[in-house]
């Protein structure tokens, strides 16, 4: 099967050979967790290393398409150690409403603490993005950043996305994409699948998470196979924005 099409009738979608030696069909939420978990205490500094540092500046990129203003709701999916939670806070102000949803616990340890020693509020729940535990409509906007690979069901996700948005809320999604343009395409992959995973290991990160990543990417939609799912998924004004030379894209949809 080729990297990005769809999953073979009858079959899960991370039954992806590329994703075999990681997890059997069907276990891939519990394999990601369990990832996430591990590296928990070091996503931060590792993030920072891979990106560069230049996550922060997408992730400003991102927050800036959401279209929130004072007193919105804003859910931040898949939160991880809550880096999208303070900006949405800037944006809502303090009559607004922040939330972010996660479904590793430690994860969302690292969360608290950050939260505790910012001073930002936020309301940090344990739950599953592909079943969200909230009520139709109650969302203004929504970030998920360098999640949607990691996602079992993408479009259990976006049917979740779109349920629990109000008319007009806007879903914002950041993700690893590849650039599509040679010569920064082979260097892109190279570094991803290579370099990566071996400086993880340096760093004293997990290794295997790591590999886990290039994996996760290899094996994910191209970005017409997202757009594609939103757009099933009743998403309008579907958009994707490329930085850095495509190396990473946000993906914007309406719930109409
Ligand atoms: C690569 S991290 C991204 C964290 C954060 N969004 C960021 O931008 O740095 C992926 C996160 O997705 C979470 N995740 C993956 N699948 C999930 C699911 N089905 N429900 C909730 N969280 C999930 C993981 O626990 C992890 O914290």
């Amino acid at each position: 099967m080729k990297p990005g099409s769809p999953g073979k009738a009858g079959l899960p979608e991370d039954a992806h050979p590329l994703t075999s030696e990681f997890f059997a069909p069907g276990e891939k939420a519990r394999f990601v967790r369990s990832v996430f978990d591990t590296i928990a205490p070091r996503y931060d500094f590792l993030n920072s290393v891979t990106s560069f540092g230049l996550h922060r500046r997408w992730r400003q990129a991102a927050l800036r398409m959401t279209g929130l203003r004072e007193g919105d709701a804003a859910l931040d999916v898949a939160c991880g150690t809550g880096d999208f939670l303070p900006g949405l806070r800037r944006l809502v102000g303090q009559d607004g409403t922040v939330v972010g949803l996660d479904f590793s616990r430690r994860m969302l340890e690292h969360a608290r603490d950050r939260l505790a020693r910012s001073g930002v509020q936020a309301l940090l729940v344990l739950g599953d993005a592909e079943r969200m535990p909230f009520r139709s409509e109650c969302f203004q906007a929504m970030t998920t950043g360098f999640a949607l690979r990691n996602f079992s069901d993408l479009e259990a996700f976006f049917r979740e996305s779109r349920r629990v948005l109000t008319p007009g809320g806007k879903l914002v999604a950041l993700e690893i994409a590849g650039p599509e343009w040679w010569p920064y395409r082979p260097l892109f992959f190279w570094y991803f699948e290579k370099v990566l995973p071996r400086l993880a290991a340096l760093l004293r990160g997990e290794r295997q998470a790591y590999r886990w990543l290039p994996a996760s990417l290899a094996a994910f939609h191209s970005r017409e196979g997202v757009t594609r799912l939103m757009r099933q998924a009743g998403f309008t004004d579907i958009s994707i924005r490329n930085l850095a030379g495509g190396a990473v894209c946000i993906y914007t949809g309406t719930k109409p």
